[in-house]
């Protein structure tokens, strides 16, 4: 609810959320500085800002099954933590290659957006986290009302250009971005409306 004070178990779910959320660049930044990130730190860092990018916004969009069909409505705050880490690590990992790849050269951005197409849907879905995250206050959800809910969909088509992104860029071993892309489908297939069956 809207304003309600948080529970005990509210207040341990949304740590946990929290700490999970954090604990990826908190791995990151320990590595970083015992300069254990490998060969390639660059990489490292897109690799795996890119894959908890992906996560988050997958496991944003269980909460709504989880809610429905295990009960577990007391997950239902935690989709906005978890799409907001979702967007955060998606910031970082375009940083890093915008910093570390093209050094700071949006023209060159905009020219990989417009000729590799891995990297045009990356940017699709980034852009469609962007009105998510932008509208993710309270005072958001009160001031758009049911149209906040039909904004939010567009978690799914993020999701979706996410999967493409993963796919399209993998050379060899396409298992990983297939299973993602797998998730993402049934979540898709299992928000759909249902038939109300004939009177
Ligand atoms: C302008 C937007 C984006 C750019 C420029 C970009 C760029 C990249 C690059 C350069 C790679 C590494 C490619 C390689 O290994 O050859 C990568 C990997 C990846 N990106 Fe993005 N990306 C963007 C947006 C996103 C978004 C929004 C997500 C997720 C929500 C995402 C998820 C991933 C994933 C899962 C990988 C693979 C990580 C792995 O290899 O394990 N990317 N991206």
């Amino acid at each position: 609810m809207v304003g309600a004070r948080r529970s005990p178990r509210g207040r341990l779910v949304r740590a946990t959320a929290v700490a999970g959320g954090v604990a990826p660049l908190a791995s990151l930044g320990v590595r970083g500085a015992l300069g254990t990130l490998g060969a390639n730190p660059v990489e490292a860092l897109t690799h795996v800002t890119g894959e908890w990018a992906l996560r988050f916004l997958v496991l944003s969009l269980c909460v709504t099954p989880a809610r429905r069909w295990l009960g577990w409505s007391w997950l239902a705050p935690e989709r906005r933590t978890l799409g907001l880490f979702a967007f955060g690590y998606a910031c970082l990992h375009i940083a890093t290659y915008l910093v570390f790849d093209l050094g700071l050269s949006l023209s060159s951005l905009a020219e990989d957006v417009l000729e590799r197409p891995y990297i045009t849907a990356g940017f699709t879905a980034f852009l469609s986290l962007v009105p998510l995250a932008a509208t993710s206050t309270r005072a958001s959800i009160k001031r758009l009302g049911p149209r906040w809910r039909q904004l939010h969909r567009l978690a799914y088509f993020a999701a979706v250009a996410a999967c493409v992104h993963f796919v399209w860029l993998v050379k060899a071993d396409g298992l990983e971005p297939t299973i993602y892309a797998a998730v993402v489908g049934f979540l898709l297939i299992a928000r759909l409306p249902r038939r109300q069956p004939a009177v």
